[in-house]
């Protein structure tokens, strides 16, 4: 089968189309033939090699999520999978290829009039916005601030708190484009990287969802209102600056909190229940996915060059 392989970390120019085996499954697990691959911001991240210390290694198949149907189950799994169109999770490997393996417990059966494409733009990202919301404990009429709201968590946390009733949902963005497409999705204030938006911004939230980290992340801390919420699930623009404790100190007196959050600790079922119910709700219309561009899999280093020049809005995918 075709396979999507880092033969060099580092630029794009690295990725390579090669002819792997046809992986065999493993007891609990299954093996789809890939209608559709995400490519997700951690792709990126792994294969710029910034997760070395996790032993990823020359020749890893990169895709974290896959949509397609199940072809053969290992044992323990009940055949009747099999001929199903499903989402799979694939663990942070394997997904860029005609054929991937999942855990039968990280499948899930697709909605009728859900594309591959539509569920591989919401099914690893919409359980991550749904769950950081309410670890935020986001109430109705509170101000939310998604940062970094272009990419595929933020544009389902904009749908969630404007469904959610937010008093004010604003998202930062780099791009006016984009920043339409927000307000669109149900957006009230666009902000710049810097969190700037005219006469008209928000000054404070109750909750933030920051998908960017970096060195501005003190600045957004700052504009937590007292007993604000602020919830930090990625890292694309790095780690906070060295005295971010100190800052975080200093804002004793306003009760605020600062929570991480990874979906890999929400139980497994919470997760496949919370992503049943989106797929459900996209397929209806009620929540939409974004797809930015749907590419043949041998082209995944021009998806990844787009992705490093921010061109992107949601996700692309991959056929192969
Ligand atoms: N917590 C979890 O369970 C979980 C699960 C999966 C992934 N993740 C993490 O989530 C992140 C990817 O999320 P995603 O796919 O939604 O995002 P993404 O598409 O990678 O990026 C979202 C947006 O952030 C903005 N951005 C990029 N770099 C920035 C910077 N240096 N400063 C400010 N804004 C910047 C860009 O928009 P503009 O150019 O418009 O500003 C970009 O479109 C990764 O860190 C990944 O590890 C977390």
């Amino acid at each position: 089968m075709k396979a999507v392989v880092i033969e060099r970390f580092g630029d794009p120019g690295g990725l390579e189309v090669v002819d792997l085996p046809v992986p065999v499954p493993a007891p609990g697990q299954v093996l789809v033939a890939t209608e559709a691959a995400g490519v997700g911001g951690v792709d990126a991240v792994i294969r710029r090699g910034a997760l070395a210390a996790y032993g990823f290694r020359a020749g890893h198949v990169l895709g974290s999520e896959v949509a397609g149907r199940v072809s053969a189950v290992g044992a323990g799994v009940d055949r009747g999978w099999i001929g199903r169109r499903v989402w799979a999770f694939t663990g942070l490997s394997g997904g860029y290829a005609e054929q991937a393996v999942a855990s039968v417990d990280d499948v899930l059966e697709l909605p009728e009039g859900l594309t591959g494409a539509e569920a591989v733009a919401l099914g690893g990202s919409g359980v991550v916005a749904h769950f950081a919301l309410e670890r935020a404990r986001f109430t109705v009429g509170e101000a939310v601030l998604v940062r970094g709201a272009a990419g595929s968590i933020g544009i389902t946390a904009v749908q969630l708190a404007a469904r959610g009733d937010a008093g004010v949902v604003a998202v930062t963005t780099s791009s006016a484009g984009r920043g339409e497409r927000l307000k669109d999705l149900g957006a009230t204030h666009v902000l710049n990287r810097a969190g700037e938006g005219g006469p008209e911004a928000p000054t404070g939230f109750d909750v933030v969802i920051d998908v960017v980290g970096g060195p501005r992340l003190p600045q957004f801390l700052d504009r937590l209102n007292p007993n604000g919420r602020y919830v930090a699930v990625g890292v694309i623009g790095g780690q906070p600056p060295a005295d971010f404790g100190v800052r975080l100190m200093d804002s004793f007196r306003r009760s605020l909190s600062f929570a991480t959050f990874s979906s890999d600790t929400v139980p497994g079922p919470d997760r496949q229940a919370v992503r049943s119910s989106q797929f459900a709700d996209a397929a209806r219309g009620d929540l939409r996915t974004v797809v930015h561009e749907v590419l043949p899999l041998d082209q995944a280093a021009a998806a990844h060059r787009e992705m490093d020049a921010g061109e992107v809005f949601g996700r692309v995918v991959l056929v192969p």
